[in-house]
């Protein structure tokens, strides 16, 4: 059976996005794989959450994840900082990761440009974590999006390069994983091409959001003026908006609106309320699982330290052996 690691960075509530990107996936995968997935709270440090949020935010996306159906009896599900071995292997690992390696990465270079205020040594390493965080359960395929293909190479190369360095074939070389055809990706509602928690409340649907607020942010979703001649293209907000209409409506709703854009009869906010309640329709059943799991503290802890226990068991043993691999003995 294969081992199948997986984390999400994103802390707090997740969004359709998330779910669709990401979630959808787990559940899937958990059916027919060993498989382990955890909430990267140390990965979520490098943009400095205030010690006050940090907790309750690990919750509410723990609660998604089960939500969404992650099982934990199938899959093991944890939190990343639960598992002291991680930040050793991260530290292993960063002997053999070079700083001109590290500074080419895209996902850094970025950061550099829109937050050149906090380019800390935990973002320059982030693909080191990341790489830990996989070879830790020796893991061979990891399921994520398109932008984390680059963090995958990334982990190829340190894994080669622990193999090579000390002459062992002990790491498996982990794959990028998706579904193929499967792999969507959620527009935002602000008119811009990817649904995400850092481009502000107005953009992203939560999982978690109640039916007056999901009604508010699909009637304040970008549009135009309106076509004036048939076949006149899209403009993005409105593209969105189709978009999203063709994941959460039936494809009746969605060929009467692209027939009425074809016809300069549309009327976006008839399109939007119809889009809203599909959506709500679609994210009752997650809101109503979130609220009844939130309340049962109890559940969440047994969930939290079984999957602590099991992933521990896994990184216990991989570190154990790398310990040994490396040189460091006993007196
Ligand atoms: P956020 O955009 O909220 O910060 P992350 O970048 O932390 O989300 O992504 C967490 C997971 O969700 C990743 O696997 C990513 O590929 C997926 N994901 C995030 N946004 C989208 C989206 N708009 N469409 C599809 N997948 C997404
Ligand atoms: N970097 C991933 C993201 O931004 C999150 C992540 C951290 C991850 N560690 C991982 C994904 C290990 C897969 C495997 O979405």
């Amino acid at each position: 059976m294969d081992i199948v690691v997986s984390g999400i960075r994103s802390t707090g509530n997740l969004h359709l996005g998330n779910y669709f990107g990401a979630l959808r996936n787990f559940v899937k995968m958990q059916e027919t794989n060993t498989c382990f997935f955890f909430i990267a709270d140390y990965h979520s440090l490098t943009t400095h959450p205030h010690p006050d949020d940090l907790h309750g935010n690990v919750k509410k996306a723990l609660v998604d994840f089960l939500a969404s159906g992650l099982n934990p009896e199938k899959a093991t599900l944890y939190i990343q900082s639960d598992l002291p071995e991680v930040a050793e292997l991260y530290l292993l690992l960063n002997m053999n990761a070079y700083l001109g390696e590290l500074e080419r990465c895209t996902s850094f270079k970025e950061k550099i440009r829109t937050q050149p205020e906090n380019i800390n040594a935990g973002l320059l390493t982030y693909p080191t974590l990341m790489a830990a965080d996989i070879i830790l359960h020796r893991a061979h395929k990891v399921p994520v999006g398109k932008d984390q293909e680059q963090h995958l190479e990334m982990t190829r190369t340190f894994a080669n390069r622990f193999n090579r360095i000390y002459g062992v074939d002990y790491f498996p070389e982990p794959v990028a994983f998706n579904f193929g055809e499967d792999l969507i990706k959620i527009p935002g509602l602000d008119g811009s091409m990817k649904m995400s928690k850092s481009e502000g409340d107005m953009n992203a649907i939560y999982l978690a959001d109640s039916p007056e607020v999901i009604r508010k942010k699909v009637m304040r979703a970008v549009t135009d003026t309106g076509p004036t001649a048939p076949g006149q293209p899209r403009s993005q907000g409105v593209e969105n908006l189709f978009s999203l209409m063709k994941i959460m409506s039936t494809p009746e709703t969605l060929s009467y609106f692209e027939e009425a854009y074809q016809q300069c009869t549309i009327r976006y906010g008839d399109m939007k309320k119809q889009l809203a309640e599909d959506v709500i329709r679609f994210t009752a059943p997650f809101t109503a699982r979130i609220n009844q799991l939130q309340a049962d503290a109890p559940y969440l802890s047994r969930v939290v330290k079984q999957g602590a226990d099991k992933a521990r068991e896994s990184a216990a043993k991989t570190i154990h052996e790398v310990r040994e691999i490396i040189g460091f003995k006993k007196f």
